[in-house]
């Protein structure tokens, strides 16, 4: 077992291990005064993980009230949102009880959302069930629903009062929602740990993946204690993702969050390369790692499409727009550019 502690707003331990489950009761029975425990879950997890985890919480004397909605990022909107709002209160949950995220980064979204302004913000527990959550999605304070005009658009920073990330829940996730965690591990090692890269060219990580979780998640707590609400260093852990929203928006959502991270590191430093900004010899290299863990490296989408659906996206800044770029094996830097410039930058990073 591993314990990574982040010092932000509070300080909150985040804990990698296997069998964690069973200590859900326990843990929450330590991080809020109160007998009740909301546990938001969805329709892919719920089935799986609820009994383990209300048992856990039931043994440690909680009264459990489960909330699990449709699977899918479509369901993490302002209706899920409000109607687990109006079930908090019809159950008569208070201030001194808490919320508990069980699921992915859609489901650790919408909670942590939901514990930051149910009565102006209770405690919640994210417990993390994919990879991508795991190392990303449940630590640092994120939380968000998406609006019609695009993802994440409502939320607050907000941070969980612990993190229990179970290693047997990342053991039966499929291949394809393992390898959308894979992207943002190799983010990880492509935005400051040139070992990690060396590392995840040779190990299996589904066998064994405490330490690297461990790593990425001491990675992002960096990132998080310099600069908590995301104003500046926090950004690079945004590699890969401003031309990998395009990515998604330009499919309707029907490429994953880390196929898309995958091209989009892809394209950000084949532009990088073509820019002078990067050695030639770190796109191959990426591309076979990114590979070997079933990810997507190329597009067919247009790049007046891509440059289109990536200005939705809110990491603009008025007419600029910070572009996290590579400049060798395992180093990215914050680059600010014209937001018109991006489309230069999906040009080149298409090969065009
Ligand atoms: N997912 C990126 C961040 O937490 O800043």
């Amino acid at each position: 077992m591993t314990t990574v502690t982040v010092r932000a707003s509070h300080t909150y331990d985040v804990t990698i291990g296997w069998g964690l489950l069973a200590q859900v009761g326990q843990t929450a029975a330590g991080l809020w005064k109160g007998r009740t425990a909301a546990v938001v879950s969805d329709t892919n997890v719920a089935p799986r993980y609820l009994d383990p985890v209300r048992a856990s919480l039931e043994g440690a004397g909680f009264r459990v009230l489960p909330f699990v909605f449709p699977a899918g990022e479509a369901h993490k909107n302002g209706h899920t949102y409000l109607n687990l709002l109006e079930y908090l209160a019809q159950e008569h949950l208070t201030r001194a009880d808490g919320l508990i995220a069980l699921g992915g980064g859609v489901v650790g979204d919408l909670t942590g959302f939901a514990a930051a302004t149910y009565l102006r913000g209770i405690p919640f527990l994210q417990v993390p069930t994919t990879l991508l959550a795991a190392v990303d999605a449940s630590v640092g304070g994120k939380t968000a629903i998406d609006l019609e005009n695009g993802k994440n658009l409502a939320g607050a920073f907000y941070q969980p009062k612990a993190v229990l990330c179970d290693l047997d829940t990342l053991a039966t996730l499929p291949e394809a929602d393992f390898a959308d965690g894979c992207a943002e591990v190799i983010k990880y090692g492509m935005i400051g740990d040139a070992g990690l890269l060396d590392t995840l060219e040779t190990i299996d990580l589904r066998a064994d993946p405490e330490e690297v979780v461990a790593r990425c998640i001491a990675h992002k707590r960096d990132l998080v204690e310099q600069d908590e609400f995301d104003t500046g260093a926090r950004q690079l852990l945004n590699l890969g993702h401003t031309i990998g929203h395009g990515v998604e928006a330009c499919s309707g959502y029907q490429i994953s969050h880390g196929k898309a991270v995958a091209i989009g590191m892809t394209l950000v430093t084949r532009g990088a390369v073509a820019a002078g900004l990067c050695p030639p010899e770190v796109l191959p290299r990426l591309e076979a790692l990114l590979a070997r863990y079933h990810l997507p490296t190329a597009t067919d989408y247009a790049a007046a499409d891509l440059y289109e659906k990536t200005l939705s996206d809110k990491k603009r800044a008025g007419d600029t727009l910070s572009l996290v770029v590579p400049t060798a094996w395992g180093k990215s830097v914050l680059h600010p550019i014209p937001v018109g410039q991006l489309l230069t930058w999906i040009e080149r990073g298409l090969g065009q």
